[in-house]
């Protein structure tokens, strides 16, 4: 069984670094056309000019009030269509108990997490999706499912992006919703987990190793597949088994 995305066009927001390149590379490799959106030119053309097949870069804040449509306005302009929006990038600048989140770090993780995926949905379906169906892939969190020390108003936003992709599904009929809920992955974002507790972490998983960005590229390349046309509405966990260890993690 072969995933093929030949003939899609995707846009995939953070996608200069970790998951997101890993997405990125995946479904270029796969056959997609791939507009890689970050922040950062440079390292758009860097995470660019790794990869094999069709790629372009568009560099914006996610957050930013009119990046999406900025973004599905050239991904059209080069690509000619839309199929699949990946909503992947994400911010935590806050780490520390709910209770004492000040107002600005509370809105840039709202913004980037949640009001992101929302107008970059908007803007894919109003100006792709409505007339030909497409399919959303949200990257989440498993700390979208639980609570967990320090990452209350993080793991908010992934709840309530893991909510969203079952609120669009049921509103946007053809066109799929799906979610990802990755456990720890190695990249940049949990630099500080994996370097200070990654070992311990790992051993006690039953796959016995931390999260990779390909592993998570694989999933998220499957579901925006016609291999997964009778998905929507759903939320992947992938966590190495470390939702079933006994110590958990
Ligand atoms: N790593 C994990 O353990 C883990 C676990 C569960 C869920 N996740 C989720 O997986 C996704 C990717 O995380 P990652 O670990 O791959 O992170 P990462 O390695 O830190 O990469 C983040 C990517 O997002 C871009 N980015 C950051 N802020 C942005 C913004 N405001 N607008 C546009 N692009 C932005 C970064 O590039 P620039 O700096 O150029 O913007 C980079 O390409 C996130 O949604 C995260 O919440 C990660």
């Amino acid at each position: 069984m072969d995933v093929s995305l030949d003939g899609k066009v995707a846009l995939i927001t953070g996608a200069s670094r970790g998951i997101g390149k890993a997405i990125a590379a995946t479904m270029a490799a796969s056959g997609a056309s791939v507009m890689l959106n970050s922040r950062k030119q440079e390292g758009l053309d860097a995470a660019a000019s790794e990869m094999v097949g069709e790629v372009d870069v568009f560099a914006a804040n996610a957050g930013d009030d009119d990046a999406g449509e900025r973004a599905v306005a050239a991904t059209i302009e080069r690509f000619g269509r839309l199929d699949i929006l990946v909503n992947n990038a994400a911010t935590n600048p806050y780490f520390g108990p709910t209770m004492e989140v000040d107002k600005a770090r509370y809105d840039k993780t709202f913004q980037v997490n949640l009001e992101a995926p929302i107008f970059w949905s908007q803007a894919a379906w109003k100006h792709a999706f409505a007339a030909s169906p497409g399919t959303i892939v949200n990257v989440a969190s498993v700390g979208g499912l639980r609570a967990e020390g320090g990452l209350g108003v993080y793991n908010l936003t992934k709840a309530a992006l893991i909510h969203l992709t079952r609120q669009l599904a049921s509103e946007l009929g053809e066109t799929r919703v799906v979610g990802i809920a990755p456990g720890l992955v190695a990249t940049d974002f949990a630099a500080h987990l994996v370097d200070n507790f990654g070992d311990t972490l790992a051993a006690r998983l039953p796959t016995k190793r931390l999260g990779e960005p390909q592993d998570i590229a694989n999933l998220a390349t499957f579901l925006a597949s016609d291999l997964a046309s009778w998905i929507t509405g759903e939320t992947y966990v992938i966590d190495g088994g470390a939702g079933v260890a006994s110590a958990g993690i």
